[in-house]
């Protein structure tokens, strides 16, 4: 008798949100297509770059590399120093103190579900609470990790702005203990970030409710500047709150394939911090074992050396000037064109991503008229527009819009 597929009964899963727009842009054969779906930086060629500092140091690596045994489980050291240096600055004395523990991760994706895993096993129960909306990936992970995930209010889509009234009252009736993700900078998906004296308010929030503040941190130096963007985090760390970051260099390095991320957890005491990262590399083992060598080698190269670090700082400068330009130009065409919408907040907003503001049906109306692909929730990537597309992005908007 043939046995039945235990496989049989598995129902057919929706495609991703983000990256099931991937597939069907590359499924389309239009040349003019554009796909303005998924969060990559594209340059003015309409490509996604290598940066010179990575060719460079891609190029010193493989002539160094004398072995592919293991990495250690917690991942390259020199790469974890220089996540904690970035992430936390220079001079913070949670590195000095020994407070701070890095592991690298599988990118910002696998260090959200790293901490995810972490808080479910050893502060169980907790609430995990993102913004309204947030990146959409962001609800699954917290789930696979056994959370319960609500949400609090933070964009506003008729002042295009952040709603801080309502985010930091919500949070303000958090229950002590819940764990609250933040978007550090650049957040995605609507490009609107908490001014300075809001980040200062929500860390009093935060600190007097008791709550874990859990930073996204995947865009930094594409909003501000690279200490610029991690004033949150900085501001957070220094208020003597213990806290997650899980960080990216998959876009600030154009390295997205490369899976180079770090988990950082910040404690009270070096005591703590060795307990933390003796359970994290216990979680990293059972989860992919340890993790790969390539793009974390790459990156510590890089920033080991004064003239790759210096080449890097400038080839993110550029990629954060032309964001904005683009962001300009987008919103000035539009502006332009006579429409009964302001599409001006976009030049405001930081970062690959905002919203366009446009109902599902006119997304939808983008991508089979024009072959130009956004996000159901009209979330546009900025970053992949260029003084070659933009008009016609433009033009597509106008027709879809009016
Ligand atoms: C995005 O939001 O488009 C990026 O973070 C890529 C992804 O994995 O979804």
């Amino acid at each position: 008798m043939a046995t039945r597929s235990p496989f049989a009964e598995i129902p057919q899963a929706p495609p991703d949100p983000i990256l099931g727009i991937t597939e069907a842009f590359l499924a389309d054969p239009n040349p003019d297509k554009v796909n303005l779906g998924v969060g990559v930086y594209q340059n003015e060629e309409g490509k996604v770059p290598i940066l010179k500092c990575v060719t460079e140091a891609q190029r010193r690596w493989l002539a160094k590399e004398d072995s592919k045994g293991y990495l250690p489980i917690d991942g390259v050291k020199a790469y974890n120093r220089h996540v904690q240096r970035l992430v936390l600055g220079d001079d913070s004395p949670a590195i000095a103190e020994g407070r701070a523990v890095t592991v690298q991760t599988l990118g910002g994706t696998g260090a959200l579900r790293v901490g995810a895993e972490l808080l479910s096993r050893f502060v169980p129960g907790r609430t995990v609470w993102v913004s309204t909306p947030s990146w959409e990936n962001h609800r699954a992970v917290f789930e696979a990790a056994g959370h319960t995930v609500n949400q609090y209010p933070y964009y506003d889509p008729r002042s295009h702005d952040l709603d801080f009234v309502e985010m930091a009252g919500r949070i303000g009736q958090l229950a002590e203990g819940s764990v609250v993700l933040l978007h550090t900078c650049c957040h995605n998906p609507s490009g609107v970030d908490p001014s300075r004296d809001e980040w200062l308010k929500l860390r009093d929030v935060v600190q007097s409710r008791g709550l874990i503040p859990f930073f996204d941190f995947a865009y930094q130096g594409l909003g501000d500047g690279l200490d610029e963007d991690a004033f949150a985090v900085r501001a957070f760390v220094e208020a003597g709150i213990p806290c997650l970051i899980a960080n990216s260099f998959s876009k600030s390095f154009s390295m997205y394939r490369e899976r180079v991320g770090g988990l950082t957890i910040v404690t009270d005491s070096a005591k703590e911090a060795a307990g933390v990262l003796s359970q994290l590399k216990r979680l990293v083992r059972a989860n992919v074992s340890n993790p790969p060598s390539f793009g974390a080698q790459a990156i510590a190269l890089i920033l080991d050396d004064p003239e790759l670090d210096a080449l890097w700082r400038s080839e993110l400068d550029q990629m954060r000037a032309r964001i904005r330009k683009m962001r300009e130009m987008f919103a000035a065409i539009l502006g332009g064109m006579g429409l009964d919408r302001d599409f001006s907040f976009i030049a405001r907003q930081k970062g690959m991503f905002s919203f366009l503001g446009l109902p599902v049906e006119a997304v939808h109306r983008l991508r089979k008229e024009f072959s130009i692909y956004a996000v159901d929730s009209s979330r546009v990537c900025v970053a992949a527009m260029n003084e070659r597309n933009v008009h016609r992005i433009c033009e597509a908007v106008k027709a879809v819009a009016s």
